[in-house]
């Protein structure tokens, strides 16, 4: 029998469950095709019903296993490109339609996930024992102020949703990784980090160095979700508009494989709004890949296993505090587990 430290270790690896994780874009959801993805290691299949309204099942047919992303929209429900087996966004088989009568149809064959979108996302909602229904999906207050105008990258990396955090949860980076890049070069390379609680979660950041780079993160623990969000000064040459604040989720793909959602956010109105867009499209996306791919390279380099080697330095404490966040409450997820397999 596996020992509850390795089903907390493996729960933190696979992701927490109880959680809503972006999964895609709201644009790449539609109602002509479905949209095939992984989130904590399972396969689902995303799609718009004929009112819009969003579906998320297991991608998985119930007649032989065939993805049911490989299929077709049917009046709003999915059919398998296998043998034509149409299942509904509840997951019951609808229809078998190369048998007569026969008796898949009306089952309940599949999980069925709660789905919803905010600010140009689609979330996807996974439960767990203790919370099967859906708590508030958090949103940052940004989404919802007209002050502050955005635009959402996504990316897939191919490493731990872990390394993806860690690397948000470490400022000290910055100034060394992407030193040549147009701002994050600023600032010391030498420095001391602070650690401080808020509200909903932590603050880590620079001793010695403010507004100057890539300075601070704080993250945001939430019951149903947690993201992160980071400020990056701007020179004027970056165009009107306060600082560039970047609001970070990432969702657990796969043991390897993960989803970045960035949005980039500047504090823009009027018209220093249009031209803000104009000059992102136009000028600073591409540099803003450039630095992201340095992340990305990175991480994926890394060995699966680094923790067992690795060596933290006081540099690390916000590392060490988002890795207890997470055991924390993987923790509480298997005891749950454990206690209702006992019942
Ligand atoms: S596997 Fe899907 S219809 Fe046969
Ligand atoms: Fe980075």
């Amino acid at each position: 029998m596996t020992d509850k430290k390795s089903l907390i270790e493996e729960r933190v690896n696979t992701g927490l469950r109880g959680q809503w994780y972006p999964v895609a874009k709201s644009v790449e959801i539609r109602k002509d095709r479905p949209y095939g993805t992984e989130l904590l290691g399972e396969k689902i299949v995303l799609w718009r019903d004929e009112n819009g309204a969003l579906k998320c099942i297991e991608d998985f047919c119930p007649h032989r296993g065939a993805p049911l992303s490989y299929g077709e929209i049917h009046d709003g429900n999915i059919g398998c490109r296998y043998h034509g087996v149409i299942v509904d966004g509840e997951g019951v088989v609808q229809r078998v339609p190369a048998m007569p009568e026969c008796a898949l149809e009306g089952r309940k064959a599949l999980n069925h996930f709660p789905v919803t979108e905010a600010y140009d996302a689609v979330f996807v909602y996974v439960p767990s024992v203790e919370q099967p229904e859906p708590p508030e999906l958090t949103l940052p207050k940004e989404f919802s102020s007209d002050e502050w105008a955005g635009f959402l990258c996504t990316s897939v990396w191919e490493c731990n949703y872990r390394y993806a955090l860690d690397n948000l949860a470490d400022p000290m980076h910055g100034c060394y990784l992407h030193a040549d890049s147009f701002t994050l070069a600023f600032g010391s390379k030498q420095d001391l980090m602070e650690l401080n609680k808020t509200d909903d979660g932590f603050l880590i950041r620079r001793v010695g160095q403010v507004g100057a780079n890539f300075d601070w993160t704080e993250f945001e623990v939430h019951p149903g979700n947690m993201f992160c969000f980071l400020d990056i000064p701007y020179p004027p040459a970056a165009g009107p508009g306060g600082v560039f604040r970047i609001i970070g989720f990432v969702s657990p793909m796969g043991p390897r494989k993960c989803k970045v959602f960035f949005w980039r956010m500047r504090q823009v109105e009027g018209f220093a709004r249009e031209s803000w867009r104009f000059l992102y499209r136009a000028k600073m996306e591409k540099t803003h890949w450039d630095v992201l791919e340095q992340d990305r390279v990175m991480l994926e380099g890394m060995p699966d296993d680094a923790r067992k080697r690795e060596m933290l330095y006081q540099h690390d404490l916000g590392v060490s505090r988002l890795r207890q966040i997470l055991t924390r409450a993987a923790k509480k997820q298997v005891e749950a587990e454990l206690k209702v397999a006992a019942e």
